[in-house]
């Protein structure tokens, strides 16, 4: 029988089987506990040496069960340590990090090559009055831009800006020139939107004033902003325009080999020299403020660009209304790296 247990015990190979194997032996009515239980039978003469003879059984049994039970509880121990264990080479878990929103990464972009040529960023309020997003700029009271149906006004006669031209106006009262400014922030368009129109956009406006700036400065400033932004292939191409802040006025585009395959001029923005009558409005301003008047005889030109435009291009992005309806369909896929 002790052959048999001990042989039982080897090949227990779970903790449970083991349990059983210690049922079948020395449980309450195991094989060697009912041997014990018969020693009473026997003549007294018997009793002793088969007494000692069956307990001898018992305790090698118990001590093969006792090491059996400490090797396979090792064992379910490693199991468990292994399965729990850190594996350093898997890659990490990603963490739910943000990201710069497409419009943010062409704001950079864009800032820093202004930056390099050595311009001062600035930002303004988006509620503004008539006077410093019309009147100083030279917008009359005719002109369609103020009508309803581009403006959106408030309550109280203010408006939301139209576009960031207005901080030209502001910038210019509080700061005596020569001086280099680009204006980023948010505009408000009161029209129906689609596909390329939204209600609310951006823009990045630039201001250089000095003694006898010339429109040769403004064109080569946006054709150093186009090779920065598209490499130094990129053409510029300026067309005739009016805004009434500016004259002579003129809208500019970009061509440049684009790597969707796609190349076309690529319409940026607004642009010319500021028109004397902003400069005369401006001084009226400082005057009226206990100011010097100090624009008068200085020239300057002046640029509006849409970053949108530039984001719906280089990015693949195919309405314009994607940027702002926070679909993390669309804005997830800018999450993570930051720039
Ligand atoms: N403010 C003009 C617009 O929003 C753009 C512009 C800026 C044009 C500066 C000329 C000079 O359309």
């Amino acid at each position: 029988m002790q052959d048999t247990a001990l042989q039982d015990i080897r090949s227990a190979e779970t903790l449970e089987a083991l349990q059983a194997v210690k049922t079948k032996y020395v449980g309450k009515s195991g094989l060697v506990t009912k041997e014990l239980g018969s020693l009473g039978k026997l003549p007294p003469e018997e009793r002793k040496a088969r007494g000692a003879e069956i307990n001898a059984v018992r305790a090698a049994i118990q001590a093969a069960l006792d090491e059996r039970e400490s090797v396979l509880k090792r064992a379910a121990l490693d199991a468990r340590l292994q399965s729990e264990a850190i594996d350093v080479t898997l890659p990490g878990l990603p963490l739910p990090t943000g990201g710069l929103h497409p419009i943010n990464r062409v704001y950079d972009d864009l800032i820093a090559i202004y930056r390099r040529l050595g311009y001062h960023v600035v930002e303004g309020p988006e509620v503004e009055d008539e006077h410093h997003n019309f009147e100083a700029l030279n917008v009359p009271w005719y002109h369609p831009a103020r009508d309803l149906q581009d403006t959106f006004w408030l309550e109280d006669g203010r408006l939301l800006r139209t576009h960031t031209s207005p901080m030209q106006v502001r910038y210019m009262v509080e700061h005596e020139p020569p001086f280099k400014i680009v204006v980023r922030g948010k505009v408000y368009r009161y029209e129906a939107t689609d596909a390329t129109h939204e209600s609310m956009f951006h823009q990045l406006e630039g201001l250089v004033v000095g003694e006898r700036v010339s429109m040769s400065d403004l064109k080569g400033t946006i054709a150093e902003m186009a090779r920065g932004l598209y490499g130094p292939s990129a053409r510029v191409r300026f067309q005739p325009s009016y805004y009434p802040f500016v004259e002579p006025g003129a809208d500019f585009a970009v061509y440049w080999d684009n790597p969707r395959g796609e190349s076309k001029w690529l319409e940026l923005g607004g642009s010319g020299m500021v028109h004397p009558n902003v400069f005369k409005a401006v001084d009226d301003l400082r005057e009226a403020a206990g100011k010097p008047r100090v624009y008068e005889g200085l020239t300057g030109f002046a640029f509006g660009l849409g970053p949108e435009r530039i984001a719906m291009l280089k990015y693949g992005i195919p309405d314009i209304r994607y940027f702002y309806a926070n679909d993390p369909r669309v804005i997830g896929q800018f999450r993570g790296e930051l720039g």
